[in-house]
């Protein structure tokens, strides 16, 4: 038999195991893994290598408008290019709703920004603003059969936020069409009576932010997200978990049976509040939300990953660039912190940071690889297809060194944005060569990548989205 590429040599690691194997690739797929092989046009040698699948980071925010005017500063192509380079071989980008707006044309208009630019395959999820019965009844149903079968919610910001109701009819929807609910959990009212009381009182800097959203606003949303699920007995996951309050509510939920499914950050594993506490207007570069917490949370978010709390890691990369009046400047270098864009970048570093847990021995290898891509695949309906070194799944392959140390600086970065939060942190493990279906699109850290290679992802609805089987309410009720 012959390939079109051999990796020769190298260490493969899945979600269950590791083991020295080469790896024959042919039209795009994995076509054979074994001890040795031979007769291909192209041979990676990957001795000292490990052979880890693609990431895929399913949370990432490309292109998309706010309603305040801002940008985030990566489109398709800038996205795809610092993705890759991270080790990321697809991505899961949002179509924005705006109320008022159709779902189907918004979802129509967000598929053209990808075309003819993406480096790297990418699936879309939709963000439900406004569930209108047209919504519920007609566009969401139409959506899921034509691979959109997860879509996010939002408890908080004015122009985005469903009440418990609205929530529940989104929830029923996704139960009765099998797709994923992901859920932004903050208690809107609480964050903005708490921001009028800092406003009368004059503290409106970046670091207030911070006291804005502190962390029992982000449990009780989570409770409360977890209780309206449970009530329709529909699987959700519970994006950007900031801290070890909200693990505890998943941690419990998960324990009674409840498939309910968490996703956590770097953000919350290496920046903290004293981040948005910097000189001046810095601080801003370090808004997101929910906010970091202490040094002291980082460790119990580790700890949560290792103990199976969390299913995924995203980046959440939502880039504003500091020195734009699109981005983090929007309203000028003194706005008050509830004006300045929330949202922080990290395509690339995502997947070097997590394995920087690695080689400090916090998460196991077999770890890694299910939370940067094997568990995206099962929980968005990629499997298969996506998140595996496995025969007949792409040939989307990352050849990682795990003794590299690199310290990350912002001009060695590939994204569109003019600082990056993890400037300065070293880390141990970077990726060298980057595969995305065969075609090497990162050569030694030098991306190569071809505009429209990337392709649209049609998802299934994911059997991660079947109901548990734990019935709450009746069922011709749900
Ligand atoms: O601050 C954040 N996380 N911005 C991105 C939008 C979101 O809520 O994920
Ligand atoms: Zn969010
Ligand atoms: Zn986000």
């Amino acid at each position: 038999m012959s390939y079109d590429v051999v990796i020769r040599g190298g260490t493969v690691a899945t979600a269950a195991d590791t083991y020295r194997a080469d790896v024959g690739i042919r039209d795009g797929r994995i076509v054979a893994i074994a001890d040795s092989l031979a007769d291909a046009r192209e041979v990676i040698d990957a001795g000292g290598l490990l052979v880890l699948p693609g990431g895929i980071d399913s949370h990432v925010h490309i292109e998309q408008p706010g309603g305040d005017g801002s940008m985030t500063a990566d489109d398709f192509e800038s996205g795809t290019r610092s993705a890759a380079c991270g080790g990321t071989t697809t991505i899961m980008p949002f179509a924005m709703q705006f109320r008022g707006r159709s779902l189907r044309e918004t979802t129509d208009a967000y598929r053209r920004k990808a075309e003819g630019k993406a480096m790297i395959d990418y699936a879309i999820h939709l963000i439900i603003a406004d569930p209108t019965d047209q919504v519920i009844g007609q566009d969401l149903p139409a959506l899921i059969k034509d691979g959109y079968t997860s879509f996010k919610v939002y408890m908080t910001y004015d122009d985005l936020k469903l009440n418990d109701r609205q929530m529940l009819d989104v929830l029923s929807l996704a139960r009765r069409e099998g797709a994923m609910t992901m859920i932004h959990a903050e208690n809107s009212d609480c964050i903005s009576w708490l921001t009028a009381r800092l406003a009368a009182t004059g503290r409106t800097g970046p670091r207030y932010h911070c006291t804005s959203r502190p962390m029992p606003v982000e449990r009780e949303a989570s409770h409360r997200a977890i209780a309206l699920a449970e009530l329709l007995d529909t699987p959700m996951l519970l994006v950007h978990v900031s801290g070890r309050e909200a693990v505890d509510e998943i941690r419990r939920a998960q324990a009674r049976g409840l498939k309910v499914y968490g996703e956590t950050c770097p953000q919350y594993l290496f920046l903290e509040e004293a981040n948005l506490a910097m000189p001046g207007f810095m601080g801003a570069m370090c808004v997101c939300s929910p906010p970091p917490r202490d040094r002291a949370n980082q460790a119990a978010m580790w700890d949560a990953l290792a103990g199976g709390v969390f299913q995924v890691v995203s980046s959440d990369h939502c880039p504003y660039r500091f020195n734009d009046p699109k981005g983090k400047m929007i309203a000028g270098p003194n706005a008050p912190f509830w004006k300045i864009p929330n949202g922080i970048p990290g395509i690339e570093t995502r997947l070097p940071l997590l394995f920087d847990g690695v080689s400090k021995g916090r998460i196991t290898l077999q770890q890694f690889v299910a939370l940067s891509a094997t568990n995206q695949a099962r929980i968005y309906g990629l499997d298969g297809r996506k998140g595996a070194i496995a025969v007949g799944a792409d040939a989307d392959i990352a050849l990682w060194d795990p003794k590299r140390e690199v310290t990350i600086r912002n001009e060695d970065l590939h994204h569109n944005v003019d600082y990056t939060p993890y400037e300065g942190i070293t880390v141990t493990g970077w990726p060298v060569h980057v595969l995305s279906r065969g075609t090497v699109v990162v050569r030694d850290g030098r991306p190569l990548g071809r505009k429209g290679h990337g392709e649209f992802l049609r998802c299934r609805p994911p059997e991660a989205a079947k109901p548990a089987g734990r019935r709450v309410v009746p069922a011709e009720l749900v």
